[in-house]
């Protein structure tokens, strides 16, 4: 049963994952990431990913977004940089890790982009939203998947993907079955999020209901994707990234409410979640 493959992650276990910086070190050090997200009307997902990105210790960040979402992130993002995808995908090779699916969209383009991305990479990279929702409907598309990647599915992407279960625990059970047979990591999020890999599980301790709101996971993808490009161990990333996400909400929801929460108020706690693990 879960039990015997499972553990919960608690402080001291998210501490002993933390990485110092050394004082001489400087952004080359840290990684760059591409972040592929936001399109029209949606570009709100792709700021929360990058701001999140940017609190979370990335060297250098760039956003790829539409055309007309160019003036959208560069104004609310100071310290990213931006292309757009019209000029198709960049050269990859060029980033430490790369996360796409916040606020994407599901057109044509951004699933040709995706698939495109998704043929010439072989880094771990986080796939979330509207990426996940494009493998849905091309599940043969998962065994391309770079190994150590991580997935970031609630449980309605998490069915649309894998087959609807019949309840929490099926849907955990499942999610770890698959973490044996896939090559990548499934972070199925939740009240207690889960996260899966190579058959065994780990359970998340921090978060609040607070955190029950559009753009929550957005948040969590930049975090991944921020200790991803520094060259954290993808499992090492997850589990410590999902506990920073749940940590900056608890420590957020002392100067706010269950209702008041809002996913930007994690990105401005993170700082303070990630000295609570020094
Ligand atoms: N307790 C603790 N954590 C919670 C709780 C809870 N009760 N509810 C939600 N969370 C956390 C989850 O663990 C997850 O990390 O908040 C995050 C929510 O992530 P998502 O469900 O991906 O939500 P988000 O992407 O931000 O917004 C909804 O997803 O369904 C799609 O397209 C839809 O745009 C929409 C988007
Ligand atoms: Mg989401």
């Amino acid at each position: 049963t879960i039990d015997a493959v499972a553990e919960l992650v608690e402080q001291q276990d998210a501490a002993c994952l933390l990485k110092g910086r050394d004082r001489f070190s400087h952004k080359g050090n840290y990684g760059h990431a591409l972040l592929l997200a936001g399109n029209k009307g949606k570009m709100g997902a792709a700021i929360l990913a990058a701001k999140a990105c940017l609190r979370s210790g990335v060297g250098l960040l760039t956003t790829c977004v539409p055309d007309d979402g160019l003036p959208i992130i560069q104004t609310a993002v100071s310290e990213a940089m931006t292309i757009v995808r019209e000029a198709g995908l960049p050269d990859i090779h060029a980033y430490s890790a790369i996360a796409a699916g916040p606020g994407l969209g599901l057109s044509t383009k951004e699933k040709d982009l995706l698939f495109n991305l998704l043929q010439q990479n072989n880094k771990p990279m986080v796939l979330d939203a509207d990426a996940l929702t494009i493998l849905s409907q091309h599940t043969e598309k998962l065994t391309s998947i770079p190994p150590g990647s991580l997935f970031t599915p609630h449980p309605k992407e998490f069915d649309r993907l894998f087959g609807t279960s019949e309840d929490t625990l099926e849907r955990y059970r499942k999610a770890i079955q698959l973490s044996a047979q896939y090559h990548f990591i499934i972070i199925l999020k939740g009240h207690r999020t889960l996260v899966a890999a190579h058959g065994r599980a780990w359970f998340n301790t921090t978060g609040n209901v607070g955190m029950a709101k559009g753009g929550s996971g957005d948040v969590l993808t930049g975090i991944l994707t921020a200790l991803l490009a520094q060259g954290y161990d993808p499992l090492h990333a997850a589990i410590l990234g999902v506990y920073l996400h749940g940590l900056a909400g608890d420590i957020a929801l002392k100067q706010q409410s269950v209702e008041s929460l809002l996913p930007s108020d994690l990105i401005e706690s993170l700082g303070n979640a990630f000295n609570r693990l020094k």
